[in-house]
């Protein structure tokens, strides 16, 4: 296995909006809103450190789309993927920090998958070129203090006209 090298995963997001996470319930309010927005197609590059929050806001994303907060959302840490059936949406919760191969990634049928689902992905940088430009990026930093802080970026203005009221208020770029 190749190590992996400077990657997305250490850039931030371009222009992004900057939104404070003080604690874990802030983390699963922003998850609980983008899992309303998510549509067919969506990619969200979920990015941050070992123990970002990155499982924790796809849980509440998941949760909230799927209207049951109590549904179980194990890490995919091992499996890679889980999928979940929301009414009108199928989401894919992809961790691809164990990708062994960067070509491994095409036998999960994550490119199919963007044809009608949505993605969340935590480790994105392990898709390498495969990452689509039309994704959301949504990098997750520690602090201040023990909370986390958000960026959020666009960059290809796949979601122009739902940033407003994913991260209401957020710093502009
Ligand atoms: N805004 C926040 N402030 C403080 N703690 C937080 C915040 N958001 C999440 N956490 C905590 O951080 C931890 C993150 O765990 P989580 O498994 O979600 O991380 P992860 O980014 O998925 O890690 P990994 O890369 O290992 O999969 C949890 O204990 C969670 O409660
Ligand atoms: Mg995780």
């Amino acid at each position: 296995m190749t190590a992996p090298g400077p990657s997305a995963q250490d850039a931030r997001p371009v222009g992004a909006r900057r939104l404070a996470l003080p604690d874990p319930a802030a983390t699963r309010a922003l998850g609980a809103r983008l899992g309303a927005l998510l549509r067919p197609g969506d990619c969200v590059a979920l990015s941050g450190d070992l123990g970002a929050g990155k499982s924790e806001l796809a849980r509440a994303a998941i949760r909230a789309r799927l209207g049951d907060p109590r549904l179980e959302v194990p890490s995919p840490t091992f499996t890679l993927v889980q999928t979940y059936e929301a009414a009108d949406l199928e989401i894919w919760h992809v961790d691809l920090y164990r990708l062994e191969r960067p070509e491994d990634v095409l036998e999960l049928g994550v490119e199919e998958a963007l044809a009608e689902a949505a993605l969340l992905v935590e480790w994105p940088d392990r898709l390498g070129p495969d990452l689509p430009a039309a994704r959301l990026d949504l990098r997750l930093e520690a602090g201040p203090g023990d909370g986390r802080t958000a960026l959020i970026g666009d960059p290809a203005g796949a979601w122009a006209d739902r940033l407003e009221t994913l991260a209401p208020g957020a710093d502009g770029p």
